[in-house]
């Protein structure tokens, strides 16, 4: 597939100058068709009938494969959520920490992930988002660490493997701004999470979580899915691996959306979405912009402006048909570059500052 041919997919990019698959990813033609030849099947056939479910549960597992497959572990550490919080709300619950066990976490994260942790009976340990800084505040209570991989805000890319071999304990991390525009490897990490409405262009409501021993962390919120068999009283049979932490039945349609999603996204993605990136840092500074330029960073590309007109600035571009967002109280600005997007896109978002 050409990067025009690839590029065509999205209608979205016709008009704007889409910089937003941070929040949530441009949506492609094949993707919105795959769904709603899903939804058309239900309307004319209902929902009810059991080779439906089974059709379902089908469309499940190959989903399941194929995010396996994107973040190197198999498909049976995979459970399927709803998003990333999803995700970290499974692990935290499950995890049963208590008064005076500590977390360790860093100054940068979503409240896609503060706000799991700070449902948790441990104490909450906010270092910012150095190695040294997070290894330093490691104490014997420490039982999680928990970040992204992917900075929301600077879009810096933290050693997590690395942090995980240093420190020797359990990671939850937050992959939310990673998978689907960089290379990524979730074996060897304890938890990971996936956003499937971001990067990888799915269905808001979709998303992935990875548990690399499923054996080991309490099944805390069961649903239907969790169980291969229960008893009248509700005594159950965890399904094996992952999937006995899948919370619920995701639609049809996002279900087949996202694969559809994952499936037509082309091999070179990943090398263009990170050169494309760096062409727009270059370009941005070069026009006038203070750029954060982390040592270690992925797509995600911010610049500093008065935190108290980066609403403003926002508004502006939209103007002008630039579409990013501000980080509230951050005083940064942030674009997504994805590997669709181009050099046009650059020049308009340049122009409109
Ligand atoms: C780093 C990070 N974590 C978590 C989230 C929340 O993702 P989800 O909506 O999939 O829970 C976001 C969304 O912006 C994010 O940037």
């Amino acid at each position: 597939m050409t990067f025009e041919e690839a590029r065509a997919q999205f209608p979205v990019l016709e008009r704007y100058a889409y910089l937003q698959a941070g929040s949530v990813g441009p949506l492609g033609r094949p993707t919105i068709e795959a769904m709603w030849a899903e939804e058309a099947t239900s309307l004319a056939e209902g929902r009810g009938s059991y080779a439906r479910f089974m059709k379902l549960l089908d469309a499940r597992e190959q989903l399941r494969s194929d995010i396996a497959a994107l973040v190197g572990v198999s498909a049976d550490r995979v459970a399927l959520t709803a998003s990333t919080t999803d995700g970290c709300n499974i692990v935290l619950a499950g995890l049963d920490l208590r008064d005076g066990d500590e977390v360790i976490t860093t100054t940068d994260e979503h409240f896609g992930l503060l706000g799991p942790l700070h449902t948790s009976r441990a104490k909450v340990v906010v270092v910012e988002p150095d190695p040294e800084r997070i290894v330093e505040a490691v104490t014997p209570s420490t039982r999680l660490l928990a970040l992204s991989h992917v900075l929301w805000t600077t879009g810096a890319v933290l050693p997590v493997h690395e942090l995980r071999a240093t420190t020797g304990l359990p990671i939850l991390v937050d992959g939310a701004q990673s998978v689907g525009t960089m290379s990524v490897d979730a074996g060897g990490l304890d938890y990971y999470t996936v956003s499937g409405q971001k990067w990888l262009c799915g269905p808001e409501g979709t998303g992935a979580l990875v548990v690399a021993e499923p054996d080991e962390l309490r099944i805390a919120r069961p649903s239907y899915l969790s169980q291969q068999s229960y008893e009248h009283d509700g005594v159950f049979v965890p399904k094996e691996g992952a999937a006995r932490f899948d919370p619920n039945l995701i639609p049809g349609p996002n279900t087949v959306g996202l694969q559809t999603a994952i499936r037509t996204t082309p091999s070179w993605a990943f090398e263009r979405a990170g050169e494309l990136a760096e062409r727009f840092r270059t370009r941005l500074g070069e026009a006038g912009q203070d750029v954060i330029v982390p040592e270690s960073r992925a797509t995600l590309v911010a610049w500093r402006v008065t935190a108290d007109e980066s609403a403003d600035v926002v508004a502006r571009l939209a103007e002008s048909g630039v579409i990013v967002r501000d980080l509230p109280g951050r005083g940064l600005v942030r674009a997504s570059v994805g590997w669709w997007n181009d050099e046009n896109d650059l020049e308009r978002l340049v122009a409109a500052l």
